[in-house]
């Protein structure tokens, strides 16, 4: 087997961009496959003014030549899924024979979105700050032996036995919360129905990504959420639920991990944040209010307004080292036009020593003071720009000093959210 196969992954928070980079680079894809995380992210491509925000059908569907599959890893809602699917028909987008759902995936059934949206607000201002699509409880479910999965909602009568005796159990859990119950009879029709919507993708996804590795197909692996959500390498419990690190494409998809090649990190060229946790380079003041208006900083999936901070050298440096990033795809630097003075984080102090990310829990991160190096901004307007030397010289400035800085090569430089807005230097 040949090292076919590629993975895109975000280097900091999420929404650094994946989506628009899968669009890219899955033109030259054979398949573009999701491995982890479900309806909580939001990838967000532009073809010809017309926005299409993916929550779970990989990115790469709007490129006609490659197949997609949902993996194993992905936990599925399925209305969520129903209404893109409905999305991508009414484009004429071709679905059959060409988009494929593992029947290994759990499911995201409505007593994980209760819950979880029961503990956020349990939780008070210690919440985490979820997208509230149960996706916490969803995976909690999948290792305690309490899962559903599209294995049993292929065979109904299995589906119809497991999640009476799930729903019974969470409705006393609810009551605790005193929040409404789940109506089992209502969500088992509207599951009937939904079912028949999804059957005609289920299959082995396994068998299918074996075929096309002994085919040398070339497979590009789109990752959700980022390395600094991932639920290991986290400040836990800032986290999300899934394994984020390319290493999940072999629990996730059952994609070998020596048939691995390229390991491409998004990379905003600030920084952004949803929900709760800790940011050390965060920017509450007019600067962050600027970059988040010039950013539209708003979440694809839930609409809450992103926290804005500095490029953090320092995580994504981290992000690099565990995730073996072999390049970076650098986004949304057209946003950085017009500040006179651009800081970026290069190391963090805790008590005047030095620390590393990999070192800092959530109240390390919280007290830690950054280090910044300070470079100067530029005026113009960039989103033109589709040579390295279109660019003006104190923005190539600032794209070299962080190559430098983290030891990868940018090999892709995004200046706008148009599929045509960017700078290759692949070659
Ligand atoms: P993802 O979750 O990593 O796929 O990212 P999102 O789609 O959630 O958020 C990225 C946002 O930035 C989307 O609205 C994109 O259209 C937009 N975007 C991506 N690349 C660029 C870029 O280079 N410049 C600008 N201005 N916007 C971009
Ligand atoms: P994409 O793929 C940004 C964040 C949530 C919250 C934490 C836990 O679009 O980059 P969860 O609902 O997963 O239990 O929430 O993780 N989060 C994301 N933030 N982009 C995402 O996905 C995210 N997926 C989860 O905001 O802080
Ligand atoms: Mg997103």
């Amino acid at each position: 087997m040949k090292n076919n196969v590629s993975v895109i992954i975000g280097t900091q928070w999420g929404d650094e961009g994946k989506g628009r980079l899968i669009d890219l680079l899955s033109k030259n894809a054979d398949f573009v496959v999701r491995f982890n995380g479900g309806n909580n992210a939001g990838h967000t491509i532009i073809v010809d003014g017309k926005k299409y925000p993916f929550h779970l059908i990989p990115s790469g569907i709007l490129n006609p030549k490659a197949k997609a599959v949902i993996g194993n890893g992905v936990v599925l809602d399925l209305e969520v899924l129903a209404q893109e699917l409905k999305m991508l028909e009414e484009d004429r987008i071709k679905l059959k024979d060409r988009f494929f759902i593992s029947d290994r995936c759990h499911l995201i059934l409505p007593y994980h979105k209760a819950l979880d949206q029961a503990y956020e607000n349990a939780k008070g201002d210690k919440k985490i700050g979820t997208t509230g699509r149960g996706i916490g409880p969803v995976y909690g479910d999948k290792v305690s032996y309490n899962g559903i999965r599209v294995y049993e909602l292929v065979r109904w009568d299995l589906f119809v036995e497991k999640f009476t005796f799930q729903a019974n159990i969470k409705n006393e859990i609810l009551k605790t919360f005193t929040v409404a119950e789940i109506d089992i009879k209502k969500e088992l029709e509207k599951f009937k129905k939904l079912r028949n919507i999804i059957l005609p993708y289920v299959t082995d996804t396994f068998q299918l990504l074996q075929g096309a590795l002994k085919e040398n197909k070339r497979i590009l692996m789109e990752g959700a959420q980022a390395v600094l959500l991932d639920v290991d390498f986290s400040a836990y419990p800032f986290t999300t639920a899934s394994n984020t690190v390319p290493g999940a494409i072999n629990t996730g998809a059952g994609i070998p991990a020596q048939t691995l090649g390229k390991v491409m990190g998004v990379m905003k060229a600030y920084t952004t944040r949803v929900g709760g946790g800790p940011f050390p380079t965060e920017l509450i003041d007019n600067v962050g209010d600027q970059i988040r208006e010039t950013g539209k900083e708003f979440g694809t999936t839930t609409g809450r307004p992103r926290r804005v901070g500095w490029l953090d050298l320092e995580a994504v440096k981290f992000s690099c080292e565990v995730s073996g990033i072999t390049e970076i795809g650098m986004t949304k630097i057209d946003v950085l036009s017009g500040l006179k003075n651009l800081k970026v984080g290069i190391g963090y102090k805790l008590n005047g020593k030095s620390i590393p990310y990999s070192s800092c829990g959530y109240k390390e991160l919280d007290e830690v003071k950054v280090t910044y190096k300070t470079l100067p901004g530029w005026n113009e307007d960039i989103r033109g720009a589709r040579k390295f030397s279109d660019l003006p010289k104190t923005c190539q400035e600032y794209v070299k000093f962080i190559e430098k800085f983290l030891g990868v090569k940018i090999s892709i430089v995004s200046v706008g959210p148009q599929r045509e807005e960017f700078i290759d230097l692949r070659k």
